[in-house]
């Protein structure tokens, strides 16, 4: 759909099925399937994104990388590809995601990792001291036999195997631990029995190595294992990467006030000494509820609207909605630092409401980008056939929530594919 520019809503823009992949599952493809993260990607919309708007020689960008989904499928298209996320969490996981290993190497390093197993001894770790939250997340016994995992890992000299075994271990924290496991929020399940960590470590990497043998063999294939992809941990508002430097950007920005990610990623931040206390590691993050900005305006009409009908209902969440608006405009400002003249923006985004308030990000960031130079090209809508967000807002907290909790009220059925020019 050709737009005009200044589009106040886009109510009216029709579902187009092409874009909603209701029969397709990609999301255990390649090295897709590695490790859990809130409001992944779904692989086949950036294969279609790369696909219709980016050149061979293009360098694709994803500002807000999370577990790398973009850099996978670039890497499988043959194209060059910088990931930027302010999260080492998810430096991590893509690191592991975009770097397939040789399998035998793999394979041979795994086995001596398992047959150490036996080299465990309670003993020596019962009074290992790592961090109070993990006392609070973890029995003595399984966070003894992580921390004698996470030692022999360390131990390991090739970066890439290390990183591949990290990123697996990571992924298993939650099994074994008391973490309500269907929960993205932190809350205790007192019924848990979590995972033995070893069992559930093996069974895990047996998986990634099947993923990581397919991926290997596709880019070697492909002559493709070569291909520059490389992940940042950087704030997307002010990034390294090279002015007029980018074919594409493919992202989807973090919803307002919707995850924390520092707070879902505390196990392994903890564990692998990323940070000694959440509340510094929460506040880079955008859309964070911890923001501590006071801004009430914006640069954005549509936006400031909104805002202003937060207002006359309260302070707090108009603030966090204009905060999460302008630092969408430093994101676009820096989009525009960094794409080449006739380069693509492409960014998914949904629209959400908070006290009975439509929060029509996309409509904004839509104004934003074509106040800084960028043409729309196409708003594309599609429904979310995968609950790789949860739809549920507690109607009081604004919080994501059960359904079956009865304040809770229906959000992101639907989202956008904005795609602008960089004219
Ligand atoms: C919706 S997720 C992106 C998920 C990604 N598309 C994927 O497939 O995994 C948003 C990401 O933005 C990151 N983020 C939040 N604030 C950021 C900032 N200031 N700079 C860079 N990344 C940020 C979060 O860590 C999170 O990974």
């Amino acid at each position: 759909m050709q737009v005009q520019q200044n589009n106040r809503s886009f109510e009216s823009v029709t579902v187009n099925p092409e874009w909603c992949f209701n029969n397709v599952r990609s999301v255990e493809q390649w090295t897709h399937g590695y490790h859990r993260y809130p409001a992944k990607f779904l692989p086949n919309l950036v294969k279609k994104l790369i696909e219709e708007y980016t050149d061979k020689n293009d360098l694709i960008v994803d500002l807000f990388a999370g577990c790398g989904t973009t850099l996978v499928e670039a890497k499988v298209h043959g194209r060059k590809s910088i990931g930027v996320d302010i999260n080492p969490v998810a430096e991590l996981i893509t690191k592991a995601k975009i770097n397939p290993i040789e399998p035998d190497r793999l394979d041979k390093q795994f086995d001596l990792l398992v047959e150490s197993f036996d080299s465990f001894n309670f003993k020596d770790y019962v009074n290992i001291a790592v961090h109070e939250r993990i006392d609070y997340w973890f029995t003595k016994e399984h966070k003894a036999k992580i921390a004698f995992l996470y030692d022999k890992i360390l131990t390991l000299q090739d970066k890439s195997v290390k990183d591949f075994f990290l990123v697996s271990l990571s992924h298993v924290l939650k099994n074994c631990s008391k973490w309500l496991q269907s929960s993205t929020k932190p809350q205790i399940d007192p019924k848990k029995n979590p995972s033995d960590p070893f069992t559930a470590f093996q069974s895990h990497t047996k998986k990634m190595i099947k993923k990581n043998i397919e991926f290997y063999k596709q880019l070697s294939e492909k002559k493709y294992l070569d291909t520059k992809c490389e992940i940042r941990l950087e704030d997307a508002r002010n990034t390294s990467i090279r002015a007029n430097s980018v074919g594409a950007i493919i992202t989807s920005p973090p919803y307002v006030t919707s995850y924390e990610y520092a707070d879902i990623h505390q196990l392994t931040a903890y564990w692998y000494d990323y940070i000694t206390d959440l509340s510094g590691f929460r506040k880079n993050f955008i859309g964070t509820f911890y923001s501590l900005n006071q801004e009430i305006t914006c640069d954005s009409t549509i936006g400031q609207e909104i805002i202003n009908s937060l207002l006359k209902k309260d302070m707090r969440t108009a603030k966090e909605v204009a905060n999460y608006f302008n630092d969408m405009y430093a994101v676009a400002k820096e989009m525009h630092r960094v794409i080449k003249k006739n380069g693509h923006a492409c960014l998914v985004i949904g629209n959400t409401t908070f006290k009975n308030v439509k929060v029509k990000s996309a409509e904004v960031f839509a104004e934003i980008l074509t106040l800084l130079g960028f043409e729309m090209v196409e708003i594309i809508k599609r429904s979310i056939p995968y609950k790789l967000i949860p739809t549920i807002r507690d109607k009081k907290s604004g919080r994501f929530s059960k359904l079956k909790n009865k304040d809770s009220k229906l959000v992101y059925p639907e989202e956008y594919i904005l795609i602008a020019k960089k004219v």
